[in-house]
């Protein structure tokens, strides 16, 4: 299988299950995004890597028209559903690719990419499609689980969620993802940080790891009781295996 059906393939799956996992609809989380791009009601967005559309829902009761772009279309049609239920007309969705946005220059004074960058074989070209898409002065902002400066951590990290989900290309660092901004010539200037709770069990649920995959993608989380192997900050509390995803927002302004 591509990287492409790959992806079309998970997201295929997940698109339901992802979409009600309260970590991922977190309301509180998702304002982080709307602060830091200081989304106004005269703004259009878009939404890179929209899945199903929480962040464009989100953004569509404040600013005059969002969109959301993704590869694959059960999330857009999960997308669709989600922003019926809620009401928002505003809204619009594209199928597309992250690394060449079927859009004009400028379009956009707002452009996010929550949850994606790890699965994009090359997230600097999409970061230059985000900022080619925004208008001068508009805001870009990327959001994503980052993994540990501990280049052990790191590697064991990536596995962990390679097994879990075979859609993953990489988690970056904090510095890395810096780089990707400095790279494509945008200075952040806000961050945020926070930590995305989940439990074994529950992230399995919504997992499709490949057939033999899930028993070594568990005894990898674990094996991290013992050592924060991982750097998600495992631990056991009464039965349940407990962990962090660390996760970083980064904007800057065109
Ligand atoms: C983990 S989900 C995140 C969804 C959404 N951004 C959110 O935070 O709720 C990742 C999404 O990225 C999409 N995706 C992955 N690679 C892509 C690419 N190269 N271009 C467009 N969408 C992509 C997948 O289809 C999937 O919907």
């Amino acid at each position: 299988m591509s990287h492409a059906e790959t992806i079309r393939d998970q997201f295929t799956r997940q698109a339901v299950p992802f979409s009600e996992a309260p970590s991922i609809a977190d309301a509180a989380a998702i304002q982080l995004l709307i602060d830091v791009a200081r989304a106004a009601p005269h703004h259009r967005s878009l939404d890179v890597a929209c899945g199903p559309g929480l962040v464009v829902a989100a953004f569509a009761k404040v600013v005059a028209e969002a969109a959301g772009l993704d590869a694959t279309p059960a999330m857009l049609d999960r997308a669709r559903e989600i922003a019926a239920q809620r009401g928002a007309g505003n809204v619009a969705w594209h199928l597309g690719e992250a690394g060449a946005l079927p859009f004009a220059d400028a379009s956009f004074d707002i452009v996010t990419c929550r949850f994606a960058f790890h699965h994009i074989e090359d997230p600097g070209a999409a970061l230059s499609e985000m900022k080619r898409v925004t208008k001068p002065g508009g805001a870009i902002v990327v959001c994503d689980g980052v993994a540990s400066d501990d280049p052990a951590k790191a590697a064991a990290f990536n596995r962990f969620e390679k097994l879990r989900d075979p859609s993953t290309v990489r988690f970056l660092t904090e510095r890395e993802i810096q780089a990707l901004f400095a790279g494509a010539g945008l200075m952040i200037d806000a961050e945020r940080r926070y930590r995305l709770p989940a439990e074994l069990e529950g992230l399995m649920q919504i997992s499709f790891p490949n057939p033999g995959d899930e028993a070594k993608a568990r005894a990898m989380m674990e094996a991290a009781v013992a050592d924060d192997g991982l750097g998600m900050g495992t631990r056991r509390e009464k039965g349940r295996v407990l962990f962090e995803y660390p996760t970083l927002i980064c904007a800057a302004r065109r």
